[in-house]
């Protein structure tokens, strides 16, 4: 009795379609868990495969088990080579929030706060309405605080080094609106006229060298009855950074332009505008008037 059941047993065991089963049972269960772990677990268990060429030789459940195992060792590959990716990536985006932070850290010392400043400037223009145009990326602090406020934003910078820090920083900063990131010069913005809703720059006129001619393009592109936001340090700002540059044995630009030329210009042509001081920044906000032809008069 028990001589028939072993023997029953090991027909079982022998039979090609009991193996075909069994195998593919294991490949199913292989599939639903990681494909390395898998890969390995499968061959563990059917030790069937120590050479792919022999493999052709050997039975249709043998060979189906060699096919099985060489697709799921080459998506664990994929995956390892996927995971190494985003690892990288990750690490990239980590680093460079904190080189930030520690930018900020020493704006701090020197007597600027960088999130105060972002806070006072974004109480102060809020809402922008629409698409938003900003002129200049840099490393991406406005843009990051304005994405979580705002519908959409295209961003364009001269540096592509600039754009892909900023980039990185927005990542961390996390959830946002749709941003476009453009390399361009903003002197000749590629877009035609009344584009934007918005048109918006931070701390960087005084790195441009022709500040009129972009002023200029930012009215060109804005559409009648949109808004215009231009922020750049106060005096005791440009003092600050007069200071962190000098201790770091560089120089720091000025504003060839205030923001009073620019506020006395738009309000001539019949722009509404509004100024704010504070957290070492200053702020011009102006309204473009609707009709189509007064709000690009400035030739
Ligand atoms: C201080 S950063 C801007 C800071 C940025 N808005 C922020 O909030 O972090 C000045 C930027 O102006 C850019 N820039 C200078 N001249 C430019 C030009 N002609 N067109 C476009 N961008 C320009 C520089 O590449 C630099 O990234």
């Amino acid at each position: 009795m028990a001589n028939a059941a072993g023997a029953a047993a090991l027909r079982r065991i022998a039979s090609p379609a009991n193996d075909e089963n069994e195998l593919t049972h294991q490949h199913d269960i292989a599939l639903k868990s990681t494909a390395a772990g898998k890969a390995r677990e499968l061959e563990r268990q059917t030790p069937l495969v120590p050479n792919h060429r022999t493999a052709r030789l050997e039975t249709r459940a043998t060979r189906h088990a060699c096919i099985r195992q060489r697709q799921l060792l080459s998506i664990a590959k994929n995956n390892r080579r996927r995971k190494k990716a985003m690892t990288s990536s990750q690490t990239e985006m980590i680093r460079n929030h904190r080189a930030m932070k520690q930018r900020e850290a020493l704006f701090r010392r020197f007597g600027y706060n960088s999130a105060a400043s972002l806070k006072f400037i974004l109480a102060k223009v809020l809402p922008l309405p629409g698409h938003v145009l900003e002129i200049s990326t840099g490393k991406g602090r406005f843009l990051a605080a304005l994405a979580k406020h705002v519908e959409r934003i295209t961003t364009l910078d001269i540096e592509p080094k600039e754009q892909r820090q900023a980039k990185l920083y927005v990542r961390y900063a996390g959830a946002s609106c749709p941003i476009r990131y453009v390399i361009h010069n903003a002197e000749r913005l590629p877009w035609p006229d009344a584009r934007f809703d918005s048109v918006v720059s931070m701390n960087t006129f005084h790195h441009l060298e022709r500040p009129m001619r972009v002023f200029k393009e930012m009215l060109r592109v804005l559409k009648p009855g949109g808004k215009l936001v231009v922020c750049d340090f106060s005096p005791r700002g440009f003092q600050i950074f007069d200071r962190i540059h000098r201790f770091e044995g560089g120089t720091h630009p000025r504003l060839k332009n205030g923001l009073a030329d620019f506020g006395r210009l738009l309000r001539r042509r019949g722009w509404k505008t509004k100024r704010f001081k504070g957290c070492n920044q200053e702020i011009l906000a102006a309204t473009s008037p609707l009709a189509s032809t007064e709000h690009r008069k400035f030739s």
